[in-house]
């Protein structure tokens, strides 16, 4: 049995380094450059099949050199690829990604590519895949549609569903009946929330806000706070692991993601889940990169341990 799979995108991340952006009109030079596998979909997936699930990601690709780096990304990290469609009429996205030098904090503009023609349809055949997996988790990177009829198959076929609404767009309120996990950032929380989101309290209230309407648990991640669980699960604030040097925050969300779902899909407590997610996120940041900075089960073993 698939223990997580994840709909979403992947993109070729093409990640520039400097003091801080440029203002229009204004060439500025970089201080480092990278190119690697990107799109929270695939960093999900890959966050998951890392931290020791067998992980299956449902997209569209296209027949392209980026879309040769999804392959081989997926294939180093063992992620079943059978739900994945390779689209000849289409190109694999990219990112651009504004790397600070001065904080390891990020900007990003993301183009979905091929990914954007993921349908409904897709998911409807992908229905097998989604029938075996435990968890299914999905954001907002390819049509919104796409994802309701996601979490609708999963919702039916006895999957424990979660929405990372990511980038936060505007959506029905109905999406997030269909939700055992809502997981955005405090920015994500404000935006969908039209509440300001700056402390534990106001995440609070956000998170109420989500249960409101209708999801069965708000799970909001704080950044260097830690993520405040609450729902059908109780009220907790899991707090964030130290780090002693942020080198680069991209893909720290969807790490914690694929981690809190590698922890569900092994039945562990939604609070172990959360702090299982909150370590997955501590060891990307250390390192530079999306999908590339996400850590093995070791390595996530050894920080809970206190190691
Ligand atoms: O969450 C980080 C990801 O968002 C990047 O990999 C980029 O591709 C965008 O999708």
């Amino acid at each position: 049995m698939t223990s997580v799979v994840v709909l979403g995108i992947f993109v070729a991340d093409l990640a520039f380094k400097a003091p801080r952006l440029p203002v229009m009109g204004e060439t500025l030079l970089g201080q480092g450059f990278a190119i690697g596998p990107g799109g929270k979909g695939s960093n999900q997936v890959i966050a998951a099949a890392r931290a020791g699930g067998s992980a299956g990601i449902i997209t569209r690709i296209g027949s392209d050199t980026f879309g040769e780096m999804a392959r081989k990304a997926w294939a180093a990290d063992g992620v079943d690829t059978s739900a994945v469609i390779e689209d000849a009429g289409a190109p694999t996205g990219a990112a651009f990604i504004f790397v600070s030098t001065e904080t390891g904090n990020n900007a990003i503009i993301v183009e979905s590519g091929a990914a954007a023609r993921l349908s409904p349809a897709d998911v409807r055949a992908a229905e097998g895949v989604i029938a075996n997996a435990k968890v299914f988790m999905t954001q907002f990177e390819q049509p919104i549609e796409t994802a309701v009829e996601g979490l609708n198959v999963a919702r039916r076929r006895g999957a424990i569903t979660i929405l990372n609404p990511a980038p936060a767009l505007p959506v029905d309120d109905g999406i997030y009946g269909l939700c055992d996990y809502v997981t955005p950032n405090e920015t994500e929380a404000a935006t969908l929330t039209g509440l300001p989101v700056e402390n534990e309290d106001q995440a609070l209230a956000a998170a109420k806000a989500f249960v409101r309407r209708g999801a069965r648990n708000a799970l909001i991640t704080l950044g260097e706070k830690g993520a405040l669980l609450h729902g059908g699960a109780g009220t907790h604030l899991v707090p964030a692991f130290k780090v002693a040097k942020v080198v680069d925050t991209t893909g720290a969300g969807d790490a914690f993601n694929g981690g809190f779902a590698v922890a569900l899909a092994e039945g562990q407590s939604p609070v172990d889940a959360v702090r299982f997610g909150c370590a997955t996120a501590a060891l990307s940041v250390q390192k530079p990169g999306t999908a590339p900075s996400m850590p093995t089960r070791a390595e996530i073993d050894a920080l809970l341990a206190g190691g």
